[in-house]
């Protein structure tokens, strides 16, 4: 069985809709949750699918405390589904090729540093973008610069406002995110937005 982590900082409807998918997987489950805050709505919807969910101040992420905790509960892949800090190097180096994020525009546009979640969408509207997306990227030690595995697009119409944006972006999202981890853990080809 190939154990997840889950890093989220906030709401965590995405950790939900990727838990809610493997939960009756043979080969890939979601074994716990992670924040590094202790008000995160993705407490609750952990709790209410039976996931563990634990609350680590930022230095534990830094120090190796994080990194000695997953290593401990054997897992073997990393989530990062609206974990909004930078990872350290001592947990990338110990999960190579193994961390992968989801980054709510189309890297590398509108990524870097406090780029996220309505940061992002409100860039593209002031932009004025025709188009906007989800990337889904292995972590470096750069913000939002590791390889990108898999993109998805939306069209973004002139009076689209940032929370219209936000919308067509998590749908993407909760479309895409679990099934191109599915396609990385069990090595299967990777899916296309065309598919
Ligand atoms: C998602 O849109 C995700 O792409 C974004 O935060 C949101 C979290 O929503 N992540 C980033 O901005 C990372 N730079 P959720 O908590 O409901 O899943």
């Amino acid at each position: 069985m190939i154990k997840i982590a889950i890093f989220a900082s906030g709401s965590g409807s995405n950790a939900e809709n990727i838990i809610r998918y493997f939960a009756n997987d043979d080969t890939v489950c979601v074994d716990c949750v992670l924040s590094n805050r202790l008000d995160a709505f993705v407490h609750e919807r952990a709790k209410k699918l039976g996931v563990p969910s634990v609350y680590f101040p930022k230095r534990f992420f830094d120090d190796g405390s994080v990194t000695a905790f997953l290593q401990a509960r054997g897992i073997g892949f990393v989530v990062l589904a609206g974990y909004m800090l930078k990872v350290c190097d001592g947990l990338i180096e110990a999960f190579p090729n193994k961390i992968v994020n989801i980054h709510p525009a189309l890297l590398p546009k509108f990524g870097g540093k406090g780029m996220h979640g309505s940061h992002v969408h409100e860039a593209v509207v002031a932009a004025g973008e025709k188009e906007s997306g989800i990337t889904i990227h292995y972590i470096n030690n750069e913000y939002d610069a590791g390889q990108i595995i898999f993109q998805a697009h939306c069209a973004v119409a002139p009076t689209d406002t940032p929370d219209d944006v936000a919308a067509k972006v998590h749908e993407l999202e909760y479309r895409w995110f679990p099934s191109v981890i599915d396609c990385l853990l069990k090595q299967k080809p990777m899916v296309h937005e065309n598919d």
